[in-house]
């Protein structure tokens, strides 16, 4: 997509050079208290107000949120219903223009974005520069994707002598429901997709990351996004969601957040008066990697790592379940056992914190309840031990256990719990029919020499995103566009170059000359 289409170059913090610089700015941007509310036609609206504690030290107050009421959300409808022909109208380059401004905006901020998200969601630093970049690429993508696609008709050469050509257009209002676990890059991802295919915005946020969501529009609306055409919603999700579910005038929902949920919104479409409108649903997996006898296991113990207990396993991405052939399995779980000694799980304002707290206590509980149901069921391979001293949050230490197969888990766990299962070469399909019966369809990963091997597995299971001898996290917008099938997603893929025409709607005009 020409000269504009870069990924952002993000920080190098391993580079001291940049890294005290960096550390300065973002120590006097969070001296601040931080706060959200309702966006409404460009205005500041008041609302139920309560506190936001750092998951990572729960002394610490981020910030104060006010949360939308079901009045305020159908107010912010009609507005954006009223203002939507305008933006759709103003064309695809020129709200390219407005989310490349924006683009631009969130790496001046970058510092201060980063900061909040490391304190409202508890991300580590390297975490909070991937989820900047990850923000300003999406902009930027959308926006290229947009001047491609949307900008001018495409003719379609026809037998007849007729003129024919095919446009696209906003669908009118999309919500926008976005997680906790990429408070920044999925928000602004999903807001900038459906702005750029010409559509008006509802957006609401995590009920457990309004701030950064704030902060997020404030610069779409500094960029020039019309007051009337991007309204935030921060608050209680059933408050909001049937206020607005039920609504005939909706143009269409991008959701991403738990399988349940979205079925939740797709029956509440599907049950309403008026027009069936899109869910864009990217919801959650029941990710494996496959390592034969052929694979390295330094390399693999690397991304097994990685994928498990980066972000604390809370990505829809990350690794649950491990099979590894049984001829190496003692000797790569003895390798992991080794490098999960060496994690600091602890509060992300020390550096050598690896891995930081889980969101919340109700998160929390979970994982401990399904970690007490291991202890009993599964063979504990290790446990990583909680540091002394460290502040009072909702921290949960990694953890390994061998199970006899797949089918004890029933569900996904999301948070920093590897399931190892061993398996014999003769076994591979059965291994590969029971990671296609779990019905998600996310991420995979296969670490093995032998190509036909790996071009079998990849071509035999159905998964979105399929990674060959590396990590299987942290897709890379316009690069590993990124989404799955069956249980875990609708499709199309977040950073692809087909996911703002789900948002569009198509039209052809055929004349004769
Ligand atoms: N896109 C993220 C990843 O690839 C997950 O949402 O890790």
């Amino acid at each position: 997509f020409g000269k504009n289409r870069r990924n952002a170059a993000g920080y190098d913090v391993t580079s001291p050079d940049e890294l005290s610089p960096l550390k300065a700015e973002m120590e006097e941007e969070v001296a601040e208290t931080f706060r959200a509310c309702p966006l409404i036609g460009g205005a500041e609206m008041r609302g139920h107000e309560s506190k936001i504690l750092n998951p990572a030290n729960h002394a610490e107050v981020v910030g104060i949120v006010q949360e939308a009421d079901a009045d305020q959300a159908v107010d912010a409808l009609n507005r954006a219903l009223k203002a939507k022909p305008h933006w759709d109208d103003k064309g695809a380059d020129a709200r390219a223009d407005i989310l490349n401004t924006a683009a631009d905006l969130f790496e001046k901020q970058g510092p201060r974005l980063m900061a909040l998200t490391m304190k409202e969601a508890g991300k580590t630093l390297n975490d909070a520069v991937a989820e900047l970049r990850e923000a300003v690429d999406f902009l930027r993508y959308y926006a290229n994707r947009a001047r491609a696609d949307f900008a001018a008709p495409m003719p379609l050469p026809g037998p007849t002598g007729e003129e024919n050509r095919i446009s696209l257009h906003g669908r009118g209002v999309f919500l926008c429901i976005s997680p906790w676990n990429f408070p920044l890059a999925i928000f602004t991802g999903q807001v900038a997709a459906a702005l750029a295919a010409g559509n008006a915005v509802l957006a609401k946020p995590a009920e457990q990351t309004p701030l950064i969501a704030y902060e997020a529009v404030k610069i779409l609306l500094q960029a020039g996004v019309p007051g009337e055409i991007l309204h935030l919603l921060p608050g209680d999700g059933p408050t909001i969601g049937n206020a607005l579910l039920s609504d005939p005038r909706l143009g269409g929902v991008a959701f991403t957040g738990s399988t349940e949920t979205a079925r939740l919104i797709n029956r509440k479409l599907a049950e309403r008066d008026g027009p069936i409108v899109p869910l864009i649903a990217e919801t959650g997996g029941q990710n494996a990697m496959i390592v034969d006898s052929s694979a390295l296991p330094e390399q693999v113990t690397r991304d097994v790592l990685i994928s498990s207990f980066q972000s604390a396993g809370q990505r829809c991405s990350a690794l649950r379940i491990l099979f590894v052939q049984d001829d190496i399995a003692d000797k790569l779980i003895e390798m992991i056992k080794g490098a999960m000694e060496e994690l600091h799980v602890n509060d992300p304002q020390y550096l050598s914190s690896d891995i930081g707290p889980v969101i919340d206590a109700d998160a929390r509980d979970i994982l401990v309840k399904h970690a007490e149901r291991m202890d009993k069921e599964a063979k504990l391979l290790k446990a990583v031990a909680a540091p002394k001293n460290r502040p009072e949050g909702t921290y949960f230490e990694p953890r390994m256990y061998e199970i006899e197969s797949l089918s004890q888990l029933q569900r996904e766990v999301f948070g920093p719990i590897l399931h190892v299962v061993r398996f014999k070469a003769s076994q591979l399909d059965k291994v590969i029919e029971d990671i296609n019966a779990t019905g998600y369809g996310l991420t995979f990963a296969i670490h093995s020499r032998i190509e036909e091997k790996v071009a079998y597995i990849c071509k035999n299971l159905h998964v979105g995103n399929a990674y060959v001898n590396r990590n299987q996290i942290g897709a890379i917008v316009g690069v590993q566009p990124f989404g799955g099938e069956g249980l875990s997603g609708t499709g199309p893929k977040a950073g692809g170059p087909r996911y703002l025409h789900r948002f569009a709607a198509e039209r052809t005009i055929s004349i004769d000359t």
